[in-house]
Protein backbone atom coordinates (compact mmCIF):
# COMPACT_ATOMS: atom_id res chain seq x y z
CA UNK A 1 0.00 0.00 0.00
CA UNK A 2 3.19 2.38 -0.54
CA UNK A 3 1.50 3.61 -3.75
CA UNK A 4 3.73 5.44 -5.66
CA UNK A 5 6.13 5.70 -2.46
CA UNK A 6 9.21 4.00 -2.05
CA UNK A 7 8.94 3.43 1.21
CA UNK A 8 6.09 3.93 3.93
CA UNK A 9 8.26 6.63 5.79
CA UNK A 10 8.30 8.53 2.60
CA UNK A 11 4.36 8.18 2.00
CA UNK A 12 3.67 9.40 5.79
CA UNK A 13 5.63 12.07 5.64
CA UNK A 14 4.51 13.37 2.13
CA UNK A 15 0.56 12.52 3.98
CA UNK A 16 1.12 15.08 7.04
CA UNK A 17 -0.61 17.80 5.01
CA UNK A 18 -3.67 15.69 4.88
CA UNK A 19 -3.63 13.82 8.27
CA UNK A 20 -2.76 16.91 10.21
CA UNK A 21 -6.03 19.02 8.57
CA UNK A 22 -7.57 15.54 9.97
CA UNK A 23 -6.53 16.15 13.30
CA UNK A 24 -7.20 19.41 13.30
CA UNK A 25 -10.70 19.10 12.35
CA UNK A 26 -11.64 17.24 15.44
CA UNK A 27 -10.16 19.63 17.75
CA UNK A 28 -11.34 23.04 15.64
CA UNK A 29 -14.42 24.80 15.06
CA UNK A 30 -13.46 26.59 12.10
CA UNK A 31 -16.45 28.62 11.56
CA UNK A 32 -16.27 30.09 15.24
CA UNK A 33 -12.72 29.89 15.04
CA UNK A 34 -12.23 28.34 19.15
CA UNK A 35 -10.97 25.03 20.24
CA UNK A 36 -12.82 22.32 20.86
CA UNK A 37 -11.51 19.53 22.95
CA UNK A 38 -13.22 16.50 23.74
CA UNK A 39 -15.91 16.45 27.34
CA UNK A 40 -13.73 16.47 30.69
CA UNK A 41 -15.30 15.27 33.22
CA UNK A 42 -12.51 16.68 35.66
CA UNK A 43 -12.45 20.89 35.63
CA UNK A 44 -9.20 21.91 33.49
CA UNK A 45 -9.01 25.40 34.96
CA UNK A 46 -8.00 24.10 38.31
CA UNK A 47 -4.73 21.92 37.46
CA UNK A 48 -2.05 23.99 38.34
CA UNK A 49 0.82 21.60 37.27
CA UNK A 50 1.51 19.96 34.69
CA UNK A 51 3.58 16.75 33.92
CA UNK A 52 4.41 15.32 30.26
CA UNK A 53 6.12 11.94 29.97
CA UNK A 54 6.88 10.32 26.90
CA UNK A 55 9.83 8.80 25.05
CA UNK A 56 11.50 9.11 21.47
CA UNK A 57 10.18 12.02 19.39
CA UNK A 58 6.96 11.65 21.46
CA UNK A 59 8.89 13.33 23.99
CA UNK A 60 10.11 15.92 21.38
CA UNK A 61 6.48 17.07 20.45
CA UNK A 62 6.22 17.04 24.49
CA UNK A 63 8.83 19.83 24.52
CA UNK A 64 7.20 21.71 22.34
CA UNK A 65 3.73 21.44 24.35
CA UNK A 66 5.95 22.56 27.04
CA UNK A 67 6.49 26.08 25.40
CA UNK A 68 3.05 26.35 24.38
CA UNK A 69 1.61 25.47 27.84
CA UNK A 70 3.83 27.50 30.02
CA UNK A 71 3.62 30.59 27.19
CA UNK A 72 -0.48 30.52 26.92
CA UNK A 73 -1.83 28.89 29.99
CA UNK A 74 1.32 30.57 32.47
CA UNK A 75 0.94 26.98 34.15
CA UNK A 76 4.30 25.14 35.15
CA UNK A 77 5.47 22.19 33.08
CA UNK A 78 7.70 19.61 34.25
CA UNK A 79 9.19 16.93 31.55
CA UNK A 80 10.62 13.72 31.87
CA UNK A 81 11.47 10.62 29.43
CA UNK A 82 9.39 7.84 30.92
CA UNK A 83 12.30 5.94 31.62
CA UNK A 84 13.87 8.57 33.81
CA UNK A 85 10.77 9.74 34.88
CA UNK A 86 9.78 6.58 37.42
CA UNK A 87 12.94 6.07 39.02
CA UNK A 88 13.31 9.92 40.48
CA UNK A 89 10.75 9.53 42.87
CA UNK A 90 8.72 12.29 41.07
CA UNK A 91 6.87 15.14 42.86
CA UNK A 92 3.28 14.70 42.01
CA UNK A 93 1.03 17.04 43.95
CA UNK A 94 -2.94 16.45 44.34
CA UNK A 95 -4.65 17.45 41.41
CA UNK A 96 -1.82 17.68 38.93
CA UNK A 97 -2.34 16.77 35.30
CA UNK A 98 0.05 13.93 33.75
CA UNK A 99 0.21 14.12 30.16
CA UNK A 100 1.40 11.39 28.04
CA UNK A 101 2.16 11.39 24.69
CA UNK A 102 2.75 7.86 22.36
CA UNK A 103 2.08 7.14 19.16
CA UNK A 104 1.65 3.54 19.88
CA UNK A 105 0.01 4.04 22.90
CA UNK A 106 1.46 0.51 23.81
CA UNK A 107 5.77 2.01 25.00
CA UNK A 108 6.17 -0.06 28.18
CA UNK A 109 8.19 2.77 30.24
CA UNK A 110 5.29 5.33 29.20
CA UNK A 111 2.81 3.03 30.63
CA UNK A 112 4.49 1.97 33.89
CA UNK A 113 4.65 6.12 33.98
CA UNK A 114 0.90 6.37 33.31
CA UNK A 115 0.27 3.89 35.63
CA UNK A 116 2.50 5.12 39.00
CA UNK A 117 1.12 9.06 38.22
CA UNK A 118 -2.49 7.56 38.46
CA UNK A 119 -1.74 5.39 41.74
CA UNK A 120 -0.23 9.00 43.00
CA UNK A 121 -3.93 10.36 42.13
CA UNK A 122 -3.06 12.40 39.08
CA UNK A 123 -5.69 12.69 35.75
CA UNK A 124 -4.17 10.97 33.15
CA UNK A 125 -4.48 12.68 29.96
CA UNK A 126 -3.42 10.80 26.98
CA UNK A 127 -2.38 11.88 23.31
CA UNK A 128 -2.21 8.91 21.43
CA UNK A 129 -2.53 7.73 17.52
CA UNK A 130 -3.83 4.55 18.20
CA UNK A 131 -7.37 4.54 19.78
CA UNK A 132 -7.35 0.75 20.94
CA UNK A 133 -4.30 0.62 22.98
CA UNK A 134 -3.82 0.29 26.58
CA UNK A 135 -2.58 4.26 27.18
CA UNK A 136 -6.33 4.99 25.59
CA UNK A 137 -8.00 2.78 27.55
CA UNK A 138 -6.28 3.81 30.75
CA UNK A 139 -6.88 7.25 30.41
CA UNK A 140 -9.26 9.85 32.38
CA UNK A 141 -8.86 11.92 29.13
CA UNK A 142 -8.47 10.76 25.41
CA UNK A 143 -7.09 12.98 23.18
CA UNK A 144 -6.32 10.53 19.63
CA UNK A 145 -4.28 12.14 16.85
CA UNK A 146 -5.97 10.93 13.38
CA UNK A 147 -2.69 10.12 11.45
CA UNK A 148 -3.54 6.65 10.61
CA UNK A 149 -1.25 3.51 10.90
CA UNK A 150 2.05 4.85 11.09
CA UNK A 151 4.38 1.64 9.24
CA UNK A 152 7.76 3.28 9.22
CA UNK A 153 9.67 2.71 12.85
CA UNK A 154 10.88 6.79 12.26
CA UNK A 155 8.19 8.61 13.30
CA UNK A 156 6.72 11.49 11.62
CA UNK A 157 3.33 12.77 11.04
CA UNK A 158 2.56 11.03 14.07
CA UNK A 159 4.93 13.47 15.74
CA UNK A 160 3.26 16.82 13.74
CA UNK A 161 0.06 15.15 14.69
CA UNK A 162 0.65 15.46 18.09
CA UNK A 163 1.88 18.80 17.91
CA UNK A 164 -1.38 19.53 15.93
CA UNK A 165 -3.31 18.51 18.98
CA UNK A 166 -1.14 19.64 22.34
CA UNK A 167 -1.22 23.34 20.60
CA UNK A 168 -5.18 22.66 20.55
CA UNK A 169 -4.94 21.23 24.49
CA UNK A 170 -2.65 24.47 25.42
CA UNK A 171 -5.20 27.10 23.84
CA UNK A 172 -7.86 25.41 25.36
CA UNK A 173 -6.42 25.21 28.86
CA UNK A 174 -5.37 28.79 28.62
CA UNK A 175 -8.80 29.82 27.37
CA UNK A 176 -10.28 27.86 30.65
CA UNK A 177 -7.86 29.61 32.75
CA UNK A 178 -8.58 33.23 31.52
CA UNK A 179 -5.20 33.34 30.17
CA UNK A 180 -6.25 33.97 26.50
CA UNK A 181 -9.08 36.02 25.32
CA UNK A 182 -11.98 35.22 22.43
CA UNK A 183 -9.71 37.33 19.91
CA UNK A 184 -6.28 35.24 20.98
CA UNK A 185 -8.01 31.94 20.54
CA UNK A 186 -9.55 32.95 17.11
CA UNK A 187 -5.60 34.00 15.99
CA UNK A 188 -4.26 31.01 17.65
CA UNK A 189 -6.80 28.61 15.61
CA UNK A 190 -6.92 30.26 12.39
CA UNK A 191 -2.81 30.05 12.21
CA UNK A 192 -3.23 26.21 13.16
CA UNK A 193 -5.64 26.01 10.25
CA UNK A 194 -2.27 27.58 7.90
CA UNK A 195 -0.73 24.12 9.14
CA UNK A 196 -1.56 22.11 6.12
CA UNK A 197 -0.91 24.41 3.52
CA UNK A 198 2.57 25.53 5.16
CA UNK A 199 3.33 21.44 5.11
CA UNK A 200 2.39 21.45 1.26
CA UNK A 201 4.76 24.10 0.72
CA UNK A 202 7.58 22.55 2.75
CA UNK A 203 7.13 19.34 0.68
CA UNK A 204 7.76 21.35 -2.16
CA UNK A 205 11.17 21.41 -1.45
CA UNK A 206 11.65 17.83 -1.73
CA UNK A 207 13.74 17.63 -5.09
CA UNK A 208 16.14 20.16 -3.64
CA UNK A 209 16.57 18.39 -0.09
CA UNK A 210 17.24 15.05 -2.06
CA UNK A 211 19.82 16.78 -4.44
CA UNK A 212 21.08 17.83 -1.02
CA UNK A 213 21.43 14.66 0.78
CA UNK A 214 24.48 13.12 -1.19
CA UNK A 215 26.80 16.05 0.52
CA UNK A 216 25.29 15.38 4.04
CA UNK A 217 25.64 11.27 3.32
CA UNK A 218 29.67 11.30 3.51
CA UNK A 219 29.88 12.54 6.78
CA UNK A 220 30.71 10.61 9.99
CA UNK A 221 28.88 13.51 12.33
CA UNK A 222 26.54 15.58 12.33
CA UNK A 223 25.04 18.87 14.29
CA UNK A 224 21.73 20.52 14.65
CA UNK A 225 21.08 23.83 16.26
CA UNK A 226 18.01 25.35 16.82
CA UNK A 227 16.52 27.76 19.63
CA UNK A 228 13.70 27.94 21.88
CA UNK A 229 10.39 26.01 20.23
CA UNK A 230 12.89 24.87 17.82
CA UNK A 231 15.18 23.32 19.84
CA UNK A 232 13.39 20.07 20.13
CA UNK A 233 13.61 19.84 16.72
CA UNK A 234 16.93 20.02 16.27
CA UNK A 235 16.99 16.99 18.60
CA UNK A 236 14.57 15.33 16.35
CA UNK A 237 15.95 15.62 12.89
CA UNK A 238 19.26 14.42 14.55
CA UNK A 239 17.02 11.13 15.98
CA UNK A 240 15.81 10.78 12.76
CA UNK A 241 18.87 10.78 10.70
CA UNK A 242 20.45 8.28 13.62
CA UNK A 243 17.76 6.20 13.06
CA UNK A 244 17.84 5.65 9.11
CA UNK A 245 20.99 7.12 8.43
CA UNK A 246 23.38 5.65 11.25
CA UNK A 247 25.03 8.90 10.75
CA UNK A 248 25.97 9.98 14.46
CA UNK A 249 24.25 13.28 14.86
CA UNK A 250 23.26 15.89 18.01
CA UNK A 251 20.82 18.00 18.82
CA UNK A 252 21.80 21.13 20.37
CA UNK A 253 20.50 24.36 22.00
CA UNK A 254 22.14 26.65 19.24
CA UNK A 255 23.44 28.95 22.73
CA UNK A 256 25.12 25.76 24.17
CA UNK A 257 27.22 24.66 20.98
CA UNK A 258 29.64 27.24 22.78
CA UNK A 259 29.90 25.32 26.06
CA UNK A 260 31.45 21.92 24.37
CA UNK A 261 30.67 20.76 20.89
CA UNK A 262 31.91 23.40 19.10
CA UNK A 263 35.10 21.87 19.93
CA UNK A 264 33.56 19.29 17.26
CA UNK A 265 33.34 21.58 13.97
CA UNK A 266 35.79 21.11 11.24
CA UNK A 267 34.87 20.87 7.49
CA UNK A 268 33.85 17.20 8.30
CA UNK A 269 31.19 18.08 10.47
CA UNK A 270 27.47 19.35 8.75
CA UNK A 271 25.83 21.73 10.92
CA UNK A 272 22.14 21.64 10.57
CA UNK A 273 20.57 25.14 11.54
CA UNK A 274 16.92 25.18 12.23
CA UNK A 275 15.88 29.35 12.40
CA UNK A 276 12.86 30.60 11.36
CA UNK A 277 13.71 34.40 10.97
CA UNK A 278 12.07 36.45 13.78
CA UNK A 279 13.52 37.92 17.47
CA UNK A 280 15.45 35.17 18.29
CA UNK A 281 17.12 34.99 14.79
CA UNK A 282 20.20 37.69 14.94
CA UNK A 283 21.10 35.11 18.33
CA UNK A 284 21.70 32.26 16.05
CA UNK A 285 23.23 34.08 12.99
CA UNK A 286 26.14 34.64 15.42
CA UNK A 287 25.82 30.86 16.67
CA UNK A 288 26.09 30.00 12.43
CA UNK A 289 29.36 32.91 12.46
CA UNK A 290 31.03 30.97 15.24
CA UNK A 291 30.74 27.44 13.01
CA UNK A 292 31.42 29.25 9.89
CA UNK A 293 35.08 30.50 11.52
CA UNK A 294 35.84 27.02 12.24
CA UNK A 295 35.27 26.06 8.61
CA UNK A 296 32.07 23.83 9.62
CA UNK A 297 29.90 23.61 6.82
CA UNK A 298 26.33 24.77 7.66
CA UNK A 299 22.86 23.79 6.04
CA UNK A 300 20.12 26.99 7.33
CA UNK A 301 16.66 26.08 6.83
CA UNK A 302 14.85 29.41 7.34
CA UNK A 303 12.56 31.71 5.73
CA UNK A 304 13.18 34.02 2.53
CA UNK A 305 13.63 36.92 5.15
CA UNK A 306 16.16 34.49 7.03
CA UNK A 307 17.86 33.36 3.76
CA UNK A 308 18.50 36.80 2.35
CA UNK A 309 20.49 37.99 6.03
CA UNK A 310 22.27 34.50 6.78
CA UNK A 311 21.72 32.39 3.64
CA UNK A 312 25.08 33.57 1.81
CA UNK A 313 28.41 30.93 2.20
CA UNK A 314 26.33 27.80 3.78
CA UNK A 315 27.00 24.49 2.27
CA UNK A 316 23.07 24.35 1.42
CA UNK A 317 20.15 26.30 2.21
CA UNK A 318 16.29 25.20 2.69
CA UNK A 319 13.47 27.56 1.91
CA UNK A 320 10.41 27.21 4.15
CA UNK A 321 7.45 29.65 3.85
CA UNK A 322 6.68 32.19 6.35
CA UNK A 323 4.62 31.06 9.15
CA UNK A 324 4.25 31.83 12.69
CA UNK A 325 6.07 30.54 15.31
CA UNK A 326 2.81 28.50 16.63
CA UNK A 327 3.20 26.58 13.87
CA UNK A 328 6.84 26.28 12.57
CA UNK A 329 7.60 23.50 14.72
CA UNK A 330 4.87 21.43 12.43
CA UNK A 331 6.47 22.82 9.41
CA UNK A 332 10.03 22.62 9.79
CA UNK A 333 9.65 18.89 11.03
CA UNK A 334 9.39 18.10 6.92
CA UNK A 335 12.76 19.29 6.04
CA UNK A 336 14.39 17.40 8.62
CA UNK A 337 12.56 14.26 7.68
CA UNK A 338 13.05 14.41 4.46
CA UNK A 339 16.95 15.24 5.03
CA UNK A 340 16.94 11.90 7.04
CA UNK A 341 15.05 10.28 4.68
CA UNK A 342 17.32 11.28 1.17
CA UNK A 343 20.56 10.31 3.35
CA UNK A 344 19.45 6.87 4.14
CA UNK A 345 18.34 6.14 0.56
CA UNK A 346 21.81 7.12 -0.48
CA UNK A 347 22.84 5.30 2.27
CA UNK A 348 21.27 2.15 1.14
CA UNK A 349 19.76 1.79 4.38
CA UNK A 350 16.47 0.10 5.45
CA UNK A 351 14.41 2.75 5.86
CA UNK A 352 11.35 1.62 7.11
CA UNK A 353 12.74 -1.60 9.02
CA UNK A 354 15.94 0.00 10.70
CA UNK A 355 18.94 -2.05 12.22
CA UNK A 356 17.96 -2.68 16.20
CA UNK A 357 14.65 -0.97 16.31
CA UNK A 358 11.14 -1.56 17.18
CA UNK A 359 8.35 0.09 16.02
CA UNK A 360 6.89 -0.32 19.67
CA UNK A 361 9.26 -0.76 22.48
CA UNK A 362 7.09 -2.84 25.18
CA UNK A 363 9.86 -3.94 27.11
CA UNK A 364 10.82 -1.43 29.60
O1 LIG B 1 4.92 4.80 20.34
P1 LIG B 1 5.66 5.88 21.08
O2 LIG B 1 5.37 7.22 20.56
O3 LIG B 1 5.45 5.78 22.57
O4 LIG B 1 7.17 5.57 20.80
C1 LIG B 1 8.18 6.34 21.40
C2 LIG B 1 9.52 6.11 20.73
O5 LIG B 1 9.87 4.75 20.81
C3 LIG B 1 9.52 6.53 19.27
O6 LIG B 1 9.15 7.87 19.11
C4 LIG B 1 10.88 6.32 18.63
O7 LIG B 1 11.83 7.19 19.18
C5 LIG B 1 10.76 6.50 17.12
N1 LIG B 1 11.40 5.41 16.44
C6 LIG B 1 11.30 7.82 16.63
O8 LIG B 1 11.30 7.94 15.25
Amino acid sequence: EKGTFQHFMQKEIFEQPTVVAQTLRSYLRPLERQVALPQMDFDISRIERVTIVACGTSYYAGMVAKYWFESFARVPVDIDFASEFRYRDPILPPGGLALFISQSGETADTLAALRHCKANGQTIAVVVNVPTSTMAREADLLLPTHAGPEIGVASTKAFTCQLAVLAALAAHFAVKKGRLSAEQEAEIVAHLLEAPACLNAALDHDAEIRAMAPLIAPARDVLYLGRGQDFPLALEGALKLKEISYIHAEGYASGEMKHGPIALIDEAVPVIVIAPSGPLFEKTVSNMQEVRARGGKIVLISDAEGLAEAGVGCLATIEMPKVHPLIAPLVYAVPVQLLAYHVACVKGTDVDQPRNLAKSVTVE
